[in-house]
């Protein structure tokens, strides 16, 4: 597909790409047969991740029953994107997930190839999905293909059918000036008493774009008109869109494709961002001024949020990027991961992210350091761990510099450090292991000269929450078993005020 979409270049090396029909059946019977082969190496503790195979966006992510649901793109055959199913995960806390069967696969004519990303609402006590189903029209798989919007239901939670009018948003319903192809990824809610869906797009001439479309019942849909669309500077489709009320604003965030760096932001190759406004519901426009970064790391992709019983609204997004190197494609029979749910909330035009407080009840060996001084050097801080809970306060006095290095071993570290000059926070795996390098870095500024950090690192993933959730920066790294030390750093004087450590364990 034209969108950049790949495991597409290991996609062709999908040998267990099937003959046979791809059903739900065939796909429960497989992970019941294969599950126990993945490699523990890299398995994550405390997050979200495909018992076997491969898992991209985030789905359906919803409080259904008293229980949280998520659902996500899955093909569970190889450790590669393939056809795709629905995998559900559901938890009662967001932190504890039990797998569920698989619950929709590409088995009909309008999603054969595949039953891509979508969204979840209740409706008569039911759990209705909305997603978009993928179909090959031509022997280039990246060019020749159609995109529809089609519903499946549930009584239960566990079993859905598709409807029998699917799809209910054809292709004769997208607009004009509109790519006939890229119309992907509904995210449906509901306002003043009508159903409405978003859906990612582009105009054809190289900028993404939101349509918007209404309904009564979830089955006839009209066409409204396009929600946002790209000034220029926002890459050429966008993908995974989703609208949402906070604090009396009208939130847009959505997965731009291809979109340009600018300085320090935006250098994955696809990216996500939010603006905040006020949707004009006659017209169905949403008027913003500004766009900002979700997150600040390299792995963080197609973000979607849900409301829970407590009113939060937590976002949950697939930990990886596109085309790149994820090491355990290589015989460890599984890839791809979620973030861990963070709580947005609003200070005045900006987002804030928050982890949730369900995690306190998983840490154990809670150790506590206070001033430690350092006039310069490294500094053993007597902890260590490779799946913990970190949280530091630093104040910068007269450094230039300071930080902390973590799954420090042989050859092997993760560097987070801060630039008091500079004013900037950088996160660098250069040497954190296996897989891709680099390094990514957020504009930060010091708050009564003090730098706070909460971080969460589980195995192969780190999670840096920076000033209170000013800002996030997510990151896949792949270090050794023995890369567990924890060190802080500073060049000139500087105090380490507070450092907390809890080990987090979740799996029995
Ligand atoms: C985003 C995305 C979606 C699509 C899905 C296919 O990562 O490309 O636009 O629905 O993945 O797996």
């Amino acid at each position: 597909m034209d969108h950049g979409q790949t495991g597409e270049n290991v996609q062709d090396n999908v040998h267990a790409r099937p003959e046979e029909k791809l059903t739900r059946e065939r796909a429960n019977t497989y992970i019941k047969q294969h599950r126990h082969e993945v490699n523990p190496a890299y398995r994550l503790e405390y997050h979200l991740m495909p018992e076997v195979g491969w898992m991209n966006d985030p789905n359906g992510f919803i409080y259904y029953h008293g229980a949280y649901h998520l659902f996500y793109q899955y093909y569970p055959y190889a450790p590669v994107w393939g056809p795709m199913h629905w995998g559900h995960a559901v938890s009662h806390d967001l932190v504890k997930w039990d797998h569920m069967p698989v619950a929709l696969a590409p088995d009909q004519t309008y999603d054969s190839g595949g039953c891509f990303s979508g969204s979840a609402i209740i409706k008569d006590g039911k759990l209705v999905l909305m997603y978009t189903g993928h179909v090959v029209t031509g022997p280039d798989k990246d060019h020749d293909y159609q995109q529809t919007q089609n519903i499946a239901e549930s009584n239960n939670g566990v079993d859905f059918v598709k409807s029998l009018q699917n799809p209910v948003i054809d292709l004769n319903q997208i607009p004009a000036h509109t790519s006939a192809k890229d119309f992907r990824d509904p995210k449906v809610f509901e306002r003043n008493g009508m159903y409405y869906t978003v859906l990612g797009s582009n105009d054809t001439a190289g900028k993404g774009a939101v349509l918007l479309y209404r309904s009564a019942d979830l089955q006839q849909w009209s066409y409204v008109n396009v929600l946002a669309q790209s000034d220029g500077t926002l890459g050429d489709n966008w993908e995974c869109p989703d609208l949402f009320i906070l604090d009396d604003r009208d939130v847009l965030i959505m997965s731009p494709q291809r979109m340009p760096a600018q300085g320090d932001n935006y250098r994955n190759l696809h990216s996500t961002v939010y603006m905040m406004g006020t949707l004009n519901e006659d017209q169905g426009v949403l008027e913003y001024e500004q766009y900002y970064p979700l997150d600040y790391g390299f792995d963080f992709y197609a973000p979607q949020t849900m409301e829970d019983a407590q009113g939060r609204r937590i976002m949950v997004a697939w930990m990886e990027t596109w085309e790149t190197d994820i090491p355990t494609q290589s015989s460890h029979k599984w890839a791809g991961a979620m973030t861990l749910p963070r709580q947005l909330l609003r200070r005045g035009e900006r987002l804030i992210f928050q982890p949730l407080p369900e995690i306190k009840q998983y840490r154990m060996e809670g150790i506590q350091r206070n001033h430690i001084r350092m006039v310069g050097g490294e500094y053993d801080l007597g902890v260590s761990g490779d799946r913990y809970e970190l949280h530091a306060v630093f104040k910068a006095e007269e450094a230039r510099q300071f930080g902390l290095k973590l799954r420090i071993g042989e050859g092997e570290e993760t560097v987070i450090s801060y630039d008091v000059e500079q004013r900037r926070l950088c996160l660098d795996r250069e040497h954190a292991g296996q897989g891709p390098g680099g390094e990514r870095a957020a504009a930060v500024e010091l708050r009564d000269g003090k730098l706070e950090l909460h971080i969460f690192v589980d195995i192969s993933s780190i999670e840096v929450f920076i000033q209170q959730g000013e800002q996030v920066m997510t990151a896949r790294i792949y270090p050794g078993p023995n890369s567990t030390g924890i060190k802080a750093f500073s060049s000139g004087v500087c105090t380490l005020v507070e450092l907390c450590k809890w080990d987090l364990r979740v799996q029995d």
